[in-house]
């Protein structure tokens, strides 16, 4: 599969991008606004991996361009552009693709707490992410959770869960799949598209347990 990670260049992109490109063969494409940091990015994921003993090649561009053909598209980008990141690739993503979003909206307080803040219009990001999708391309929620570090250090075992949402069965069921082919990391369908806002907000939760908790860091959840 080719899989594209839209604004693959910051902290949730490159983590995906190196855990999909060291465990499995999809083929991934960086993207970005800027082509030639895209192309920047995918290179210093190719040293990454290469510094590992692990030969890879990976795709950098614009995001148009990384977009077309891509069988997933991931939206990493700050929940806020989501939707205009979607219209500025919207001609170029083919039926039959899929698009995953793993966006959160957070807002912190003058005390440095942070809250679950989706867009005024919306639940959630991700449903806000949803409405804006083309015609006949399900969009699915997956990776709220996953803390960026960890997915980044490729030394670091995952053992995590993430959770995945989306109302078309087929397409959930091929982001599972391919989520669990990443080493250490388990997708758990639960459920539908509406019940992203919960989801969404667990991520507040770990950060300000983060926060306020020493040595916890890079959390995440695990269903028991
Ligand atoms: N960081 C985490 O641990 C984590 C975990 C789970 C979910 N998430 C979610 O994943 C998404 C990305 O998070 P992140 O931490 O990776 O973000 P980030 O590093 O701040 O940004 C990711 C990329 O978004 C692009 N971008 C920035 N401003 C933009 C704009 N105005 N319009 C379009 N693209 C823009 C940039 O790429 P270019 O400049 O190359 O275009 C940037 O490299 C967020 O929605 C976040 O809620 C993050």
């Amino acid at each position: 599969m080719i899989i594209t990670l839209i604004g693959g260049t910051g902290d949730i992109g490159e983590g995906l991008a190196l855990r999909w490109a060291h465990d499995t063969a999809h083929e991934i494409r960086i993207g970005s606004r800027d082509p030639q940091k895209g192309i920047d990015s995918a290179k210093k994921y190719e040293l990454e991996l290469s510094n590992r003993g692990q030969k890879r090649t990976v795709l950098g561009g614009g995001n148009h361009e990384m977009t077309i053909g891509a069988d997933i598209i991931v939206l990493s980008v700050p929940p806020y552009y989501i939707v205009d990141t979607i219209k500025s690739i919207t001609d170029a993503i083919s039926p039959g693709s899929i698009i995953i979003s793993p966006a959160v909206g957070l807002k912190r307080d003058d005390d440095g707490n942070f809250y679950s803040s989706p867009p005024p219009s919306s639940r959630s990001v991700t449903e806000y992410a949803a409405n804006a999708s083309p015609d006949g391309v399900p969009l699915i929620g997956a990776f709220h959770t996953l803390p960026a570090h960890r997915l980044s250090d490729l030394d670091a075992p995952l053992n995590f869960d993430t959770l995945v949402v989306g109302d078309d069965a087929e397409a959930k069921q091929i982001v599972i799949q391919i989520s669990n082919e990443i080493n250490g990391l388990r997708a758990v369908d639960a459920g539908a598209l509406a019940n992203s806002a919960e989801i969404e907000g667990i991520t507040p939760v770990l950060i300000n347990i983060s926060k306020s908790n020493k040595d916890m860091d890079e959390l995440g959840v695990e269903i028991k």
